[in-house]
């Protein structure tokens, strides 16, 4: 049975904005972006909104339902009581573009500072076979959507722009860390992850791994092994050396 919905949406753009009430239709098994959507098919025409795949999978449709950094298209209406006023804003940590989509270049540029991975020269496709654990970390990592979620909520740039240039945040920071725990990558990344991507300002509070829609350890499984290298490159480089000499 369909009900009447009230929702209170930021709309603006770079120069301010605010929040607008609205009442809206909304009928059994939708999620947020359905309603959203009919807000523009029936009073908002000029209401942006960037999505895809309304199946979890773009990594577009991110904002934040009553203040938890989430996917539009993943949370469901039934999450919230009939009565209750769903509010919807854009991500707080990226500049505002218009009402729900901000400008997220931020992780593009953090993208592009991280060196691509390394594997020695002449290794050809079939020359090296990887153990299932490495196989399995990968993979894990790989199924990030760069919907940015845990950018937004980390408590390190959120409300902290100036730590921005200094901090490459938990996504990017996994992405080294998956290639520094690759057995084939030769590139020298845990000195940059300290002192150019800041690994040292996250104090593994785990609010990344929360909010993450692909359920991905975050903090367990990238951050901190990634912490430890570090440690272990600083106290002993010995250990080091014979980390990356002897595991292949
Ligand atoms: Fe989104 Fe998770 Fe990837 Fe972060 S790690 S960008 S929360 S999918
Ligand atoms: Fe931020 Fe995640 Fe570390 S939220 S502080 S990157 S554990
Ligand atoms: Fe693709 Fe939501 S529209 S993840």
């Amino acid at each position: 049975m369909g009900y009447q919905g009230h929702f209170r949406v930021w709309r603006g753009d770079a120069s301010g904005g605010g929040l607008q009430d609205f009442t809206v239709e909304v009928n059994e098994g939708e999620v947020v972006l359905d309603v959203i959507h009919r807000l523009q098919a029936t009073q908002t025409a000029d209401l942006a909104v960037r999505w895809n795949c309304k199946a979890g999978k773009c990594g577009s449709c991110s904002a934040e339902i009553n203040g938890r950094p989430r996917l539009l298209c993943m949370t469901r209406m039934s999450v919230f009581a009939e009565d209750e006023v769903v509010t919807v804003t854009p991500m707080r940590t990226f500049p505002v573009i218009r009402d729900l989509v901000t400008d997220v270049s931020y992780n593009y540029e953090k993208a592009r500072e991280i060196p691509a991975f390394s594997p020695p020269k002449g290794v050809a496709p079939g020359d090296y076979r990887m153990s299932q654990v490495d196989v399995e970390r990968s993979q894990e990592f790989r199924k990030c959507i760069e919907c940015f979620l845990c950018q937004d909520t980390c408590h390190v740039i959120r409300d902290h722009e100036e730590n921005k240039e200094a901090f490459a945040g938990p996504r990017f920071l996994m992405r080294i860390a998956e290639l520094e725990m690759h057995p084939l990558d030769e590139a020298d990344r845990l000195d940059a992850a300290r002192t150019e991507h800041g690994l040292g300002l996250c104090n593994i509070t785990k609010c990344c791994t929360e909010v993450c829609p692909e359920h991905i350890k975050i903090t367990d499984n990238a951050l901190i092994p990634l912490k430890e290298r570090v440690a272990d490159r600083r106290y002993d480089p010995v250990v080091w050396l014979g980390n990356k000499l002897f595991r292949r």
